[in-house]
This record gives structure tokens, C-alpha cells and sequence, in this order.
């Protein structure tokens, strides 16, 4: 009741002074401490406690990493982190439009640098070293003025891969001009490079860090088909699908639908989890290895269902934690639990991608695999 009501009081103040205020409760220790419900899983080498983690842009310069698991999640992904400081763009550059239950954000990776957030993993990595079982993945983007951006992935690789469980490189915030043409084959190809020259330099001994693409929901089919192209031949762990989208569906509510940047929350649920679809179907059908985290619109038990069934190994939410308050994580969790013992599932890897249609995954989340209707 108590973080409801505090809850309700934060999102009254503006988005940003709330986020600020938010980090600094996590610090002082002013956050709940939730009972462990657990999903876990396992892909490749990286065993997560729990399949629901925090997205990209919540803890950008990686102060509250040890903080987070007691919301009940089971990773973070601290960032975007540029190689400079970076201001990002004017303020106000973040909206609450709270009819949608949504968020429209042009920071335009606002953050404090890479020398700031190694000063920050350092520590941490003191009392919970890589492998501990809160996992760390660590996004990367470019400088905005940077006059060589390849070159940023690389220096960050080298400088922050020691930390990491993972790295995602980020080619999809729209509030980067030009960021998305890094989606293209060629761009993208050499991005990747980059990264894994920075990891072989770096002071990591997993030189086989897992890596993950980062990207929009804005895509066509024939990028999306390239992307996984090139993800697969160049051997990346997987794919996040997605990061906010630019497109502004005609039924939003809200009076600041119409501010630049990118839009995140509820709206977003339907086109990321389409994005999401498709790309399972494509690595299905192509017998690829990666795995794939959704982010976009993941708000209760059922949502995160939903994008599981159609594909996801793991779950990233951000907007839903501003809506929702803290005990979001560990709401949808025991959620998911219930729907997992309404459905006979033992494992939440046996109904990862079981699903070809978001519509019927939905049908199959409010009732049942056994009381499906056709
Ligand atoms: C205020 C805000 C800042 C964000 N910053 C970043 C960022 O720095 N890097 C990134 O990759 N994604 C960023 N995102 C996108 C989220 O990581 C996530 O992909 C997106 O919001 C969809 O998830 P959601 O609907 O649960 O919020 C940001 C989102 C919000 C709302």
C-alpha cells in the first residue's frame, strides 16, 4: 500500500526530477525488499535467477546495480554508456503521457561517460564479481559528435567488457541522429567488429563475451531479415527487440503524444512484439542460434507471457516500473508463476517461441493453453 501511495506521489512530480529521486531512494536504501519469486533460466553459459530484468536507460551510469535485485529482478543492463560525458539534448526531454500508460523520451544519451560508470563497476564488481547471480550487461552507444562512432564501440568494449555478463550494442536509440543506419548490413557488420576488437583488448578472460544487437521496433521486414543475417554469421549471443519507436499509433490519449523521441510503454507492446515474432520466425526457420530479450509494452504476468511464447528467453521492461511502482517485478513474476501452474509448465523454456501469432499467444495468456479458442 505504502509504495502505491508513494508511487502515485512520485509521478506527479516531472519525469526526470522523479527518475533522480527514484536512484536516490534505491541508494539510500529506501526501496522494499521482496520475496524471491523466481523464474530461472539458462542460455548458453549465463544462468539468470530470474528471466525479468531492468532495461537500458534506467540506471545509465551504473550507480544502483546492487540495488535493483531487491525489486526482484533478476538482471540489469546499466546504460547506454558513450565513451565522453555527454549532456544529451535540452530539457525537458522526458513525458509522462499517462492516459497510454506510456513514455516519450529524446535524452539523447544523456550519461556521465565511460571513465564514470568503470569507476562505479569497479567497485561493485569488488563484493560480486562477473558470474555472481544478478547479471550485469553493459550497453554501448557512440558519442553523438563522436567524429568516428565505430571507433567508440571499440574503446568502449575495451574499457567496460571486463565488467560485463554481457554487452549489447545499442544501434537503435532514435535520439542519436543517423544511430539506426548502424542496422544496415555493411554498418553493421563493422560495428560488430569493432566491439569484438575492444573485447579481445580488454583485461575480460571471456573473450567470447556474449553480445547482444539491440534494436528498433521501426524496422522492415527485409533489415530485420538482414540484422539476423548478420547477427547469426557473426556469431552473436541475440538479439533485444526493442528499444522505443518513433511511430505514434492515432489512438493516444494523451495531449503530449506529439513530442519528439521515442515512445515506450503500453502503445509500444504491440509493435515490439510483432518485431519480436518475426524475428523467432526467422531464426526458427533458419535454424540460427541466438536468443532473444524483449523489451517494449511489458507491464503485468500476461504481457511478459505473451512475449515469451513468442520468443523471448528473457524480459526488459522500464516504463512499467514508472506506472507501477517498484513491486512490479515481482508482481508480474508471481503471476507468471501462476499462469506457468495453470499451464502444466515446469521449465519456461519448453513454451519459449511455441508461438507463431502474437494474438493467439495473448489467447493462450488469459486462457490457457487447454481452453484456447480457435
Ligand atoms: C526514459 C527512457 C530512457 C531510455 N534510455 C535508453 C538508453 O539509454 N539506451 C537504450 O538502449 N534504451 C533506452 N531506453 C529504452 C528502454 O531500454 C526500452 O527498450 C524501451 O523503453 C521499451 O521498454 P518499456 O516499454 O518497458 O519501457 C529508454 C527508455 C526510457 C523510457
Amino acid at each position: 500500500m505504502i509504495w502505491k501511495f508513494i508511487t502515485f506521489f512520485v509521478r506527479k512530480l516531472d519525469p526526470e526530477i522523479a527518475h533522480k529521486l527514484t536512484l536516490q531512494s534505491l541508494k539510500l536504501g529506501l526501496h522494499p525488499r521482496l520475496k524471491q519469486n523466481v523464474i530461472s533460466i539458462k542460455i548458453g553459459d549465463l544462468i539468470f535467477k530470474n528471466l525479468l530484468g531492468i532495461a537500458a536507460g534506467f540506471d545509465k551510469n551504473a550507480e544502483v546495480i546492487n540495488k535493483v535485485h531487491f525489486l526482484n529482478f533478476g538482471f540489469t543492463e546499466v546504460g547506454t554508456i558513450t565513451p565522453m560525458p555527454q549532456y544529451g539534448n535540452p530539457k525537458p526531454r522526458i513525458f509522462r503521457l499517462e492516459k497510454d500508460k506510456a513514455i516519450i523520451n529524446r535524452n539523447g544519451f544523456n550519461n556521465l561517460g565511460m571513465l564514470e560508470a568503470k569507476k562505479k563497476l569497479e567497485r561493485y564488481r569488488k563484493s560480486f564479481p562477473v558470474g555472481s547471480d544478478f547479471l550485469v550487461g553493459i550497453n554501448l552507444g557512440p558519442n553523438k559528435d563522436s567524429n568516428d562512432r565505430f571507433n567508440d564501440y571499440k574503446v568502449l568494449a575495451e574499457n567496460l567488457s571486463v565488467f560485463a555478463d554481457y554487452v549489447s550494442i545499442n544501434v537503435s536509440s532514435p535520439n542519436t541522429p543517423n544511430l539506426r543506419d548502424f542496422q544496415k548490413k555493411e554498418n553493421l557488420e563493422k560495428v560488430i567488429k569493432f566491439v569484438k576488437y575492444g573485447i579481445i583488448a580488454s583485461k575480460t578472460l571471456n573473450k567470447k563475451l556474449p553480445i547482444f544487437l539491440k534494436i528498433a521496433p521501426d524496422i522492415h521486414y527485409h533489415t530485420l531479415n538482414s540484422v539476423i543475417e548478420t547477427a547469426n554469421s557473426q556469431k552473436i549471443f541475440g538479439l533485444i527487440i526493442s528499444n522505443t519507436t518513433l511511430d505514434r499509433e492515432s489512438n493516444l490519449k494523451s495531449k503530449k503524444s506529439s513530442e519528439l523521441g521515442g515512445l515506450s510503454g503500453k502503445p509500444l507492446f504491440k509493435k515490439s512484439t510483432d518485431i519480436l515474432s518475426k524475428a523467432n520466425k526467422i531464426i526458427k526457420n533458419n535454424n540460427y542460434k541466438l536468443f532473444l530479450i524483449a523489451a517494449g509494452g511489458v507491464s503485468d504476468s500476461k504481457t511478459a507471457y505473451v512475449k515469451i511464447l513468442c520468443g523471448a528467453h528473457l524480459v526488459q521492461l522500464y516504463s512499467s516500473l514508472t506506472f507501477e511502482g517498484p513491486l512490479v517485478a515481482n508482481k508480474i513474476l508471481s503471476g507468471m508463476l501462476k499462469l506457468m501452474k495453470r499451464d502444466n509448465i515446469k521449465n519456461i523454456f519448453d513454451i519459449v517461441g511455441v508461438i507463431d501469432n502474437p494474438k493467439e499467444a495473448m489467447n493462450i495468456a488469459i486462457n490457457g493453453f487447454k481452453n484456447r479458442r480457435d
